[in-house]
């Protein structure tokens, strides 16, 4: 079903809302931090007196001098978004101006929506449906939600494209990768350009690069506006590694053990993106993935097994209806392809208050529902990872996430 016009309004509204939060990100975030330095003043003087010996207002400037550090990279992944080829109506930036004045575009021309690199081409399709509050066109003033998302779009760079992720990766993308590789031994590494794979929900693309690197046709599918704008900076804006520092921690004090961890910097990336091999086949599509590959796919572009492998990594349990999301993996695989799992079941539309449809399976009744709609799961395995975890910190949460590989029958 093509998108009516209040779809496309939504969506337009949608993208707006998402760069006024970017480019709300120095004030905000000063101003949280301005919070804490207030609050000194609200202490009986002697205990201001004992703080200001531990350095606690030294730390405050520093915490400020690393969100200007971010805002700077902030104000670079939304420097040009009419690429985006939305219908942009902004409204001025009310934070500090930490940029270089280049990223005040005003209200942009279409583009058309596609458009191709050499390093990956960002091919975006109508996302309706991929958000919550929308609002209506003018002022709008980010919440806490929207900020909660551009701050995990920083910590997703780490686990993505840092050094410090690689732990994770190896934990995550590594055994995705193998499985690939193990499924498809008898074909050369340079025939590998013949095989196509998906990775849906790729977030900031690395493992979609990752597998495009060894030389496979790959495409990442990823909605997130978040998302987008910032994977697309880092893998056709960026020309060196460690181009740039970030600081992905300093936006909260709890369970943080020391100074330094609070304030730890982030080189990215730690490879090259321009650096994929010659001839190399990397797209990402933006976009609902049921209305991309689902049934409702554009007719121009039939799905129907055109896939020989789909990864599915921190994916499945962002479904609303598991059921379709299967169907949808099992109708678009070709046959002799497979379908690799690695994630939990935090299922994203749990208790949703916007009225989404929410199926919440348990592990054994999502591979029931796999075997039922036509797949034979083997390598069955549980892998234990953080998720966009501070090493650093005091907390960390521990995924038992299920893995396998699967095959149609
Ligand atoms: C938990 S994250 C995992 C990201 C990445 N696969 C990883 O392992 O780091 C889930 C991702 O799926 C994306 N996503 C959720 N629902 C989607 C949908 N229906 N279509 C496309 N992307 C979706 C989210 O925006 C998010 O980037």
């Amino acid at each position: 079903m093509p998108p009516t016009p209040s779809d496309m309004e939504e969506e337009e509204i949608h993208f707006s809302n998402v760069i006024t939060t970017f480019r709300n990100y120095a004030q905000y975030s000063l101003a949280a931090n301005n919070r804490r330095r207030k609050d000194i003043y609200r202490l009986p003087h002697a205990d201001q007196e004992v703080l200001e010996k531990l350095g606690y207002k030294q730390k405050l400037d520093e915490v400020d001098n690393a969100i200007r550090v971010n805002a700077e990279f902030v104000s670079q992944i939304v420097a040009n978004p009419e690429i985006f080829g939305h219908d942009l109506q902004l409204d001025g930036d009310e934070g500090e101006d930490t940029s270089n004045g280049a990223d005040h575009p005003g209200p942009a021309h279409s583009h058309p929506h596609a458009h191709s690199h050499p390093h990956a081409s960002h091919t975006h399709t109508h996302s309706h449906g991929s958000h919550g509050a929308a609002g209506q066109r003018g002022k709008y003033k980010p919440t806490d939600f929207d900020m909660d998302k551009l701050r995990s779009t920083l910590k997703q760079f780490v686990r993505d494209w840092s050094e410090q992720g690689r732990e994770e990766r190896d934990a995550c993308y590594k055994p995705m990768k193998d499985a690939l590789v193990e499924h498809f031994s008898h074909v050369p590494p340079e025939e590998r350009g013949k095989l196509r794979v998906l990775v849906p929900g790729a977030g900031l693309g690395r493992l979609a690069y990752d597998v495009a690197s060894m030389g496979f046709a790959c495409q990442g599918n990823e909605f997130s506006h978040y998302m987008l704008l910032a994977s697309y900076l880092i893998l056709n804006r960026t020309d060196s590694i460690g181009k740039y520092t970030i600081y992905p921690y300093v936006h909260s004090f709890s369970n943080v053990p020391s100074r330094k961890a609070l304030l730890q910097p982030i080189s990215i990336p730690d490879v090259l993106p321009s650096a994929l091999p010659p001839g190399a086949n990397f797209s990402l599509v933006a976009g609902d993935f049921e209305e991309v590959y689902g049934a409702e796919a554009d007719p121009d572009e039939p799905q129907a097994g055109e896939w020989d492998a789909i990864l599915t990594c921190f994916f499945l349990d962002t479904a609303k209806n598991i059921v379709n999301y299967l169907r949808i993996i099992h109708r678009i695989l070709a046959p002799g392809g497979v379908w690799i799992n690695l994630g939990p079941l935090l299922w994203h539309f749990e208790n949703n208050n916007t009225n989404d449809t929410s199926v919440e399976l348990d592990l054994e009744e999502v591979k029931a529902l796999a075997r039922t709609i036509g797949f034979e799961l083997s390598t069955e395995r549980t892998i234990d990872t953080p998720y966009v975890s501070n090493s650093e910190g005091m907390l960390s949460y521990i995924y038992h996430a299920a893995f396998w590989t699967a095959t149609k029958i």
